[in-house]
């Protein structure tokens, strides 16, 4: 595990450079991209001068938005390749930095002592590969291709496997991270894009999530999903307990609502809202 602390507004003024060689377009592109959706998401939120971590955050483009909303941030990744620039960067200390540890997601979390205003996750290889593994099992089960199939041609729409629901939605390091990262008050905000899991398809989903997140001291708020593919998804949730949690639903309710996330898809797309039982989540639920 390895730190850097370089000038917040260094980092971002070049990691176009650092963009452009390891994921093109550009950095620049992919921020423009994520600009609507990570201000509606940190207005929608109160995400503003916060403190933020993410874990799998590359060269931060969505995270670019934080940063230009006043918040501090400390970037979690795996990347080995981000060391050359780092290193080139002004080392910095105090409110103007940027922490960027090169650690595995789950080791950092485990020995962080520091807690968050928000942990930010969007899309996180090996949470993601686990995922996408357990679907792709229930897929194996005879007939059920097929079944997609026949189900597609009769409706237009995929039919992606059905979460199974024994099983926890995130990985071990993704709960770790939301039991030990987060402030009282704090929110855990996970964009999933490359899973596949059918959010309204799998009924029990939304119960999963609570129950897991629950077991991490974080109460569920809301799964944003694109209609159109149920299987991107964001999900939040706050740390602390119901009443806790129904009283921040409440202090943001009359705020606008996020219409979109992960903005950089290209997919048409209209963003719905996943109910939560109201009785089980103790907070309110938003249309659609
Ligand atoms: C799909 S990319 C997402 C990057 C960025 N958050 C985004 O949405 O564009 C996944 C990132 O997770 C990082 N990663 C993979 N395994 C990791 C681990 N065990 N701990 C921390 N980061 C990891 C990869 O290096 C990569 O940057």
């Amino acid at each position: 595990m390895k730190t850097f602390r370089v000038s917040a507004d260094a980092f971002f003024a070049r990691t176009g450079e650092l963009g452009a060689r390891t994921f093109p377009p550009s950095d620049e592109e992919w921020r423009e991209r994520c600009r609507r959706p990570m201000n509606q998401l940190i207005e929608h939120f109160g995400l503003a001068n916060k403190n933020v971590v993410s874990l799998g955050a590359a060269t931060a483009h969505e995270e670019y938005w934080f940063h230009k909303a006043g918040c501090r941030l400390t970037l979690v990744d795996l990347g080995e390749n981000v060391v050359p620039y780092l290193e080139s960067l002004p080392k910095c200390e105090g409110d103007t930095a940027l922490e960027y540890v090169i650690a595995d997601a789950g080791e950092f979390a485990r020995v962080e002592p520091k807690q968050y205003d928000c942990c930010y996750i969007s899309s996180l290889t090996p949470d993601e590969l686990r995922r996408r593994g357990i679907v792709r099992r229930q897929r194996r089960i005879p007939g059920m291709g097929m079944l997609n199939q026949i189900g597609h041609r009769l409706t237009g729409r995929h039919w992606l496997p059905i979460w199974p629901r024994e099983v926890d939605p995130f990985d071990a390091a993704v709960e770790t991270a939301a039991t030990r990262l987060l402030a009282p008050g704090g929110l855990f905000i996970m964009q999933s894009y490359a899973s596949g899991v059918d959010v309204t398809e799998s009924s029990d989903w939304s119960r999963l999530v609570q129950r897991q997140l629950r077991r991490a001291g974080v109460e569920l708020v809301a799964i944003y999903y694109y209609s159109e593919l149920p299987a991107v998804s964001l999900t939040v949730g706050f740390k602390g307990d119901r009443q806790a949690a129904a009283r921040f639903a409440t202090e943001i309710v009359g705020r606008p609502d996020i219409d979109d996330f992960h903005g950089r898809s290209t997919l048409p797309r209209s963003t719905a809202r996943l109910p939560i039982a109201a009785e089980e989540a103790g907070v309110r639920n938003g249309p659609g």
